[in-house]
């Protein structure tokens, strides 16, 4: 089957205005945010039908009963999405939202879906169905779980890596390389004269994601935007943007929430497109892209992942490998 953006169905449909929008300056991309269901405003958004986009960055609601307007009482919206529906309809929903965004994309566009264990096989099952090829499917690993006794602890959320022409996808490893364990562990001078095309003593990271900046976003982090308890960490999207995009390319997010997505992308010159069901987190996320990101860009990025202890080398070998590696904080964060 092939990849078809889902045309509205409703001849004469009115193309969508933006409700909040941002334009671009030389050094930051231009924003649009729209309020309503995203398969409504998708269906009729030019950028989607026409096939424009070059990246897709879609963190669904979970359907696990989560209040997405939490913002105070008095300012309660009459629009909040209900996050218990049944879960065929559950179901339908999502099929409806991939393949939209699908096909939407370019050829050389990518697609990254966040989503639980429940729903992750389903998601990749129905995503290779329509076209789509897997690149990755990735782990981003969090310590914040909530405690259990009877099963395992949950700790991590999959982040679904998908293209839709493996031979012209848009890949960019360079500006998100991270020092290899060979560097940071072990000392191996093989690393310093690589044949794999990275640069001496760096590689591509692994698909399990973890690290400083990685965790949860608390109330007492910087990052923290009032009343949203699903907000993402700005270093995911800035990890997924730059590999996976180029300056000056359409970044679609069908789930706005407090914005983390828009934020990245205009903070690194793409122009972002995004939908959101609750007026009133579109509103916060639009004041958020205005803020741009709370730790500067590029922070923690090139970071080292190693979980073991460096092995015993002398110092000769540790100032060989220090000196020629470009690795950034590769003995620290
Ligand atoms: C998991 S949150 C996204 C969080 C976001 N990634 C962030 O970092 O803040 C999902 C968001 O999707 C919104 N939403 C739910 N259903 C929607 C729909 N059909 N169309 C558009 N937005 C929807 C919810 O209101 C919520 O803000």
């Amino acid at each position: 089957m092939s990849v078809e953006a889902k045309p509205s169905g409703r001849k004469g449909t009115p193309i969508p205005t933006p409700t909040h929008h941002l334009p671009g300056t030389d050094t930051l991309g231009e924003a649009s945010v729209y309020v309503g269901d995203c398969r409504e405003v998708l269906a009729a958004l030019p950028a989607v039908v026409n096939r424009e986009l070059d990246l897709v960055f879609a963190d669904p609601p979970f359907n696990w009963n989560r209040d997405y307007h939490r913002w105070e009482q008095s300012d309660k919206a009459s629009r909040v999405w209900d996050d218990a529906i049944p879960r065929e309809d559950y179901l339908a929903f999502t099929r409806e939202w991939l393949s939209l965004c699908a096909g939407g994309l370019k050829d050389s566009g990518s697609m990254w879906v966040n989503i639980p264990d429940d729903t992750a096989a389903e998601i990749v099952v129905y995503l290779k169905s329509i076209g789509l090829t897997m690149v990755n499917w990735c782990i981003w690993h969090y310590r914040f779980g909530q405690n259990r006794q009877n099963s395992f602890i949950n700790s991590k959320v999959h982040a679904l890596y998908f293209c839709k022409d493996p031979k012209q996808r848009t890949w960019n490893p360079a500006p998100i390389l991270e020092p290899s364990d060979r560097a940071t562990t072990y000392f191996d001078p093989r690393t310093l004269d690589k044949k794999d095309g990275m640069p001496a003593g760096m590689r591509v990271p692994m698909d399990v994601w973890y690290g400083q900046y990685w965790g949860r976003i608390q109330g007492n982090n910087a990052e923290r935007r009032p009343a949203h308890d699903n907000q993402l960490p700005e270093i995911y999207l800035e990890r997924v943007i730059r590999c996976s995009s180029n300056a000056g390319d359409l970044v679609l997010d069908p789930f706005v929430g407090s914005g983390t997505t828009g934020v990245m992308a205009r903070a690194l010159n793409r122009r972002f497109v995004g939908t959101e069901f609750s007026p009133d987190n579109a509103r916060g996320a639009f004041e958020r892209l205005g803020l741009g990101p709370a730790r500067p860009l590029g922070d923690g990025l090139n970071a080292a992942t190693n979980i073991f202890a460096a092995r015993k080398a002398s110092d000769k070998a540790k100032r060989r490998m220090s000196s020629q590696t470009t690795g950034a904080n590769l003995y620290g964060k």
